[in-house]
């Protein structure tokens, strides 16, 4: 069997005592090495389980393993060392606003790396902004400078500043036109084949994009995993949610 990039058993999430739950019970494993999308409809908690994922919120109950350690088994340094093997690009690329697109980038490097001369700082931010795409004329500017496509660019340079071996994007897309959804999509695709070996996980509602570039997908609905399997397992799925968030999905665009 293929090796697994996160394992989650019978994960729940209350976050009010237990009156009710938003995960509630997901069982599932994300494929190492591999773009893994995963869909669902808004408010179904996909987030929350990115969140779990990135050992921001403490499960209920359950298992959720990743890089095959259990995430709340370990003491808050280990934590924090598992969490530096983490990269995250939210919604809105929250990049520090009184800081260049450069010191944004260098901002992880200067907390984690502080054994690193400067020099050698900012040469590797430099180069996490190069193959980000970002043109060199554009490293000095403030984010309110930038366009929205080129804070994505920062965004995602500073979500690589630490060489993480698992990428986690949520709804990376939502809210832009269509050109530069297709951008950011590439740029994600062409990231992910960059970095040998690494694991990629995008939150999307956007279908077109979950087809083109998803090499495993997973549905969530009301706090479970509805189909985890392959594109082509999705489209051959004989669900009725998955043909109908499918459908719908396709139709929008
Ligand atoms: N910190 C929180 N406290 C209480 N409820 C929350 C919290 N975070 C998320 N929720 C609730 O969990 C549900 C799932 O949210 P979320 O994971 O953000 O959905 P989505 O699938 O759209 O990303 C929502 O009903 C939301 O209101
Ligand atoms: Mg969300």
């Amino acid at each position: 069997m293929a090796e697994s990039a996160i394992e989650i058993t019978d994960l729940r999430k209350s976050f009010d005592d237990g009156k009710t739950f938003v995960l509630k019970g997901v069982d599932l494993t994300i494929p190492k090495g591999k773009l893994t999308v995963i869909i669902g409809y808004s408010g179904t908690g996909k987030s929350v389980l990115l969140k779990h994922i990135l050992g921001l919120l403490h499960p209920t109950s359950g298992s959720l393993k990743v890089l095959g350690k259990e995430l709340w088994d370990m003491k808050e340094s280990e934590l924090m060392e598992m969490r530096k093997r983490l990269g995250v690009l939210f919604q809105y690329a929250a990049l520090f606003d009184d800081m260049t697109a450069l010191e944004n980038v260098c901002f992880p490097l200067r907390e984690h790396r502080r054994q690193w001369d400067p020099d050698k700082i900012i040469d590797v931010a430099t180069k996490k902004l190069e193959s980000s795409g970002l043109g060199s004329e554009h490293f000095h500017k403030l984010p309110s400078e930038l366009s929205g496509g080129m804070r994505k660019r920062v965004g995602l340079a500073r979500a690589l500043a630490l060489d993480p071996e698992i990428i986690l994007y949520d709804e990376p897309t939502t809210g832009l036109d269509p050109v530069l959804t297709e951008m950011v999509d590439d740029l994600i695709q062409s990231t992910h084949k960059r970095i040998p070996g690494s694991t990629s996980i995008i939150v999307t509602h956007d279908l077109f994009a979950a087809f083109r570039i998803g090499e495993h997908m997973v549905m969530l609905d009301k706090g479970k995993v509805l189909l985890s399997g392959t594109p082509e397992d999705f489209r051959n799925s004989d669900l009725e949610l998955v043909q109908k968030f499918i459908a719908k999905g396709f139709k929008k665009e």
